[in-house]
């Protein structure tokens, strides 16, 4: 392969990062941030049912959620309306979503609203080192998250294998500070 071939493969590979290969994980991702800025009003857990919606209740989120269509959401709707409307989300403009978190909503939705893909935890910088070759979570800047074993670095990228066996490169950059350290931990080993 001419080195040009070889510029041409990284740049394709990497342009996964922002699309296919990433999916946001509505337990581990979604789930957290309307956890910490619905639940006290919005949970079957806590007992604080307003105006009949639990977001730990599946039917209730669905009413509220178009899979593929988050401008027609009315969750996305709510939550990104003026800290002044009668309906804003959280009310009155308090503890609201930051950009960030809508969007990681906004995309988990675009992507299908799926309610129980992955189950990824979210990486465990604590965890012992991980054996080479295993199957690992990975998430990029954006908090998007990854199943993927890791290759090896190729110069500043990361090299990562998917379960369909394609190979991804990753600027080590785009990748959130724990998989960073996760990836230079295995180059190490
Ligand atoms: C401090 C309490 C409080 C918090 C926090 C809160 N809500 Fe609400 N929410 C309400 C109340 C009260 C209603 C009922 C309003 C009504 O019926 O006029 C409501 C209604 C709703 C509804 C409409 C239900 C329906 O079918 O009409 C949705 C959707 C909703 N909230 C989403 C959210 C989301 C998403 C969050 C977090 C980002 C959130 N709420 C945070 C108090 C809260």
């Amino acid at each position: 392969m001419s080195p040009r071939q070889f510029a041409a493969t990284l740049f394709i590979a990497s342009s996964c990062l922002a699309s296919s290969a990433f999916a946001v994980d509505f337990k581990s991702q979604v789930f957290t941030i309307l956890n910490q800025k619905c639940a006290e009003c919005h949970s079957v857990a806590k007992d604080k049912i307003k105006g009949k919606f639990a977001i730990d209740r599946v039917d209730d989120m669905k009413k509220h959620v178009k899979a593929g269509e988050p401008t027609k959401s009315t969750l996305v709707y709510t939550v990104t309306l003026p800290d002044d409307d009668e309906e804003v989300m959280p009310p009155k403009g308090k503890n609201r979503l930051t950009p960030a978190e809508v969007t990681l909503l906004k995309s988990w939705i675009q992507e299908g609203a799926n309610f129980d893909a992955g189950a990824a935890p979210t990486a465990a910088p604590a965890a012992p080192a991980p054996a080479a070759g295993g199957v690992l979570s990975w998430t990029n800047t954006e908090g998007k998250a990854i199943q993927a074993s890791f290759e090896g670095m190729q110069g500043a990228d990361v090299v990562l294998k998917t379960a369909d066996g394609t190979r991804h490169a990753f600027p080590l950059s785009k990748l959130s500070p724990e998989s960073q350290a996760q990836a230079k931990k295995l180059a190490s080993q």
